[in-house]
């Protein structure tokens, strides 16, 4: 346990210390493309580095992500509060159902969390996120089910592998996801959509809430 809190604190001291140089390398690659012109052929050296420098932040935001879920807090969340947040960040998201819920936990890591999942729904090709929270006895259950292709019955454990991604991202997302239910005392699986992709997750609710 004490391990566990230890690399994720070395974790995000080093992503915090990479942080600036990396955004002082992303803005020289930049100005290192505006000044090639668009057929110069060193222009596709200046264009991979640019995309190696994204790539890299990305995994940095990631892991600072993971890092996070160590240190979550454990605070009365409302879930209208992180939906809203979430959703207002793209078109085609709406949410439904029991908004008023509570649970006990970090506001600003279920909302990057739900972040994730949205933003998974549209790079997989869907133009509508439908977001719907129901209160089961003691627990939350949300799902979170799109227009898009969905996702075969064969890929449904593996999608939360870390790495795993088909789109050529860094497949960190839906572990990160994992990460901040299990961090709620919660799961999330993926399950067979009305149309595209269905993931389900559960956590328990704020007690002061949960049905007698
Ligand atoms: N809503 C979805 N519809 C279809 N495929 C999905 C969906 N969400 C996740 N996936 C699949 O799961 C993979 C892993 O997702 P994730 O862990 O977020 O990594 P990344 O987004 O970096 O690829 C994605 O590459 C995609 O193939
Ligand atoms: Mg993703």
């Amino acid at each position: 346990m004490k391990t566990t809190g230890g690399i994720a604190r070395t974790v995000g001291v080093l992503g915090h210390e990479l942080r600036n140089p990396l955004a002082a390398a992303l803005t020289g690659a930049a100005l290192l493309r505006e000044l090639v012109d668009a057929d110069d052929p060193r222009r596709r050296i200046a264009d991979g580095v640019a995309h190696e420098l994204q790539r890299m932040s990305a995994l940095i935001d990631s892991y600072l992500d993971f890092a996070r879920c160590g240190q979550a807090k454990k605070e009365p969340v409302q879930l209208a509060v992180v939906l809203a947040a979430s959703a207002s960040r793209r078109q085609g998201v709406t949410v439904d159902g029991a908004l008023d819920a509570e649970v006990l936990g970090d506001r600003a890591l279920l909302e990057r969390a739900f972040d994730n999942l949205i933003d998974n729904a549209f790079a997989a090709g869907a133009h509508a996120v439908r977001i719907d929270a129901r209160i089961e006895g003691a627990t939350l259950r949300i799902s979170v089910e799109d227009d898009g292709p969905g996702v075969p019955p064969e890929l449904r454990a593996r999608i939360f592998d870390l790495g795993y991604s088909r789109h050529g991202s860094t497949g960190l997302g839906l572990g990160f996801v994992a990460e901040v239910l299990r961090a709620h005392r919660g799961a999330i699986v993926c399950e067979n959509g009305s149309c595209g992709a269905r993931v389900v997750l559960r956590m328990p609710l704020h007690t002061a809430c949960a049905e007698a």
